[in-house]
């Protein structure tokens, strides 16, 4: 759904009249998302409201639970900014000064109830569903964030490599192995900044620090045939593509290789995939080349994992400090991402080793219990399903105890949405029907649900997948 000049001029009009509500504020409320879309929006959102001069304080939240709402609905501050939230339960705030710059499907209700007299009532909602955009992969919530942030200042360019952070962060240069529509203005931006180069590379993670050794054997989405979790074939490969593994004692990464290396490499690992994978495996990779060296923050997938591993263990201020240049953070936040790591990999096991998934018709599921973090069962269930282990034609949903019920979180091909699958949509309306909510994108989405209804949910949800989908 390509925007039209219109659509954009409107976008442009409506940004234009939050930027000044923002400068009319004495008092501003950031509240953002603990992802790295979300801390990257946040970051934002601070430094923007920081230059204007303004008081203002940042929280981060999990997502818009009852108490978020009356939390908002009850501040004090002139305007209370809603950076990576916000959209899906826009009826439920009752306050005038609302910002919100989100791209998750908006609130169905919300929509329907808007009259032109609604638009008096203060809720500035940026959001690029409402223009005509897909927000699942046109522009992300620090994309938007960053809009409104430019719109206040064209001084806050410097700003725009963050909102890269925030869209590779929520993978939206996975579909096409690079970013695309809005999100390319933000990235020039950076570029025309010096604060972002797009390489073309291999799109594995971990290109600046994972030893080249391991970065080839964690390689995944797509795999590579024969190297994948392979640690002995890794070494073996190296020797035969004449590349050495160690300098000076110390293993080199993928981004130490020499140009000529590098693709010698390439040419070698994509001619061991087989033809439909090789789209997925190369393509464009972001580089920060002001973030100091050897930091993980050079790379766009990296820096969004610091941030992502701060921010879903309760540490969201750590990944805030760490986009606003506090290179002091970076000791916490290698300890967050530790955790991260040691959390992910017990994480797939304790699903692999008690064969938890259970597959039915139209969905496939697991139920962690209190085995996986709420905050992180969303990113196992991607992880599974992108592993080329179980089935990518239907959607995963997984289940992880939470402390206001079950959290579900909910994950699918692109493929399915092509064929007509909207996550949020059935996340929102199955939630719901039990006693929920929820809401998120058509590919991710996410919901709370009463412990006792998982299984009255799983019928819903399934009902809904084989409505939907043709
Ligand atoms: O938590 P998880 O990663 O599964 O969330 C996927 C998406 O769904 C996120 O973008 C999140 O903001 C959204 N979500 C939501 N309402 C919920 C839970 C998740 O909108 N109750
Ligand atoms: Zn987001």
């Amino acid at each position: 759904m390509p925007a039209t000049a219109g659509d954009l001029r409107r976008m442009q009009r409506d940004l234009d009249a939050a930027a000044q509500a923002l400068r009319d504020a004495a008092t501003i409320l950031v509240i953002s998302h603990i992802d790295a879309d979300g801390i990257s929006a946040g970051a934002i959102a601070d430094i923007t409201a920081e230059r204007l001069g303004k008081e203002h304080t940042v929280r981060f939240e999990k997502k818009i639970a009852e108490e978020t709402v009356e939390m908002i609905n009850s501040s004090t501050e002139d305007v209370v900014w809603i950076c990576d939230l916000g959209s899906g339960y826009l009826s439920e705030f009752d306050r005038d000064g609302i910002v919100v710059t989100d791209h998750h499907v908006p609130d169905p209700r919300w929509r329907k109830k808007q009259t032109v007299l609604d638009s008096f009532m203060g809720i500035r909602h940026l959001n690029p569903h409402m223009y005509g955009m897909d927000g699942s992969y046109e522009i992300c919530g620090a994309g938007m964030t960053y809009l409104l942030s430019k719109a206040v200042d064209p001084a806050n360019i410097d700003l725009a490599y963050l909102a890269v952070v925030g869209a590779v962060g929520d993978f939206q240069d996975s579909g096409h192995s690079a970013l695309v529509s809005l999100n390319r203005t933000v990235m020039a931006d950076a570029q025309a900044n010096g604060d972002l180069v797009v390489d073309q590379d291999l799109r594995f993670f971990g290109r600046e620090t994972r030893a080249i050794n391991q970065y080839l054997q964690f390689s995944s989405d797509p795999q590579i045939p024969g190297l994948s979790d392979n640690a002995a074939a890794c070494l073996q490969f190296l020797d035969r593509v004449g590349i050495r593994g160690k300098e000076g004692g110390r293993w080199r990464c993928w981004d130490d290789l020499t140009r000529d290396e590098k693709e010698r490499a390439t040419e070698a690992i994509l001619d061991m995939m087989p033809e439909g994978d090789r789209e997925r495996a190369f393509g464009e990779m972001y580089r920060f080349p002001n973030e100091p060296e050897g930091t993980g923050l050079r790379d766009a997938k990296e820096f969004a994992t610091v941030l992502n591993s701060c921010g879903r263990y309760e540490d969201a201020d750590t990944g805030l400090r760490i986009c606003r240049g506090d290179m002091t953070a970076l000791k916490d936040a290698e300890r967050n991402r530790a955790e991260h790591r040691k959390h992910i990999s017990s994480a797939m096991m304790y699903i692999r080793d008690n064969h938890l998934l259970r597959e039915r018709r139209f969905i496939q599921w697991f139920d962690a219990g209190s085995e996986i973090k709420e905050t992180v069962v969303g990113i196992v269930a991607g992880m599974i399903l992108s592993s080329g282990e179980c089935s990518r034609n239907i959607p995963i949903i997984a289940f992880a105890d939470s402390d206001d019920g079950t959290k579900v979180s909910a994950r699918a091909d692109r493929s399915l949405v092509d064929r007509g699958l909207d996550l949020s949509r059935i996340m929102k309306t199955a939630s719901e029907l039990v006693g929920g909510y929820g809401g998120g994108h058509t590919v991710a989405a996410g919901a709370t649900i009463p412990p006792d209804k998982k299984e009255e949910f799983l019928d819903i949800v399934e009902d809904l997948v084989s409505s939907q989908v043709e």
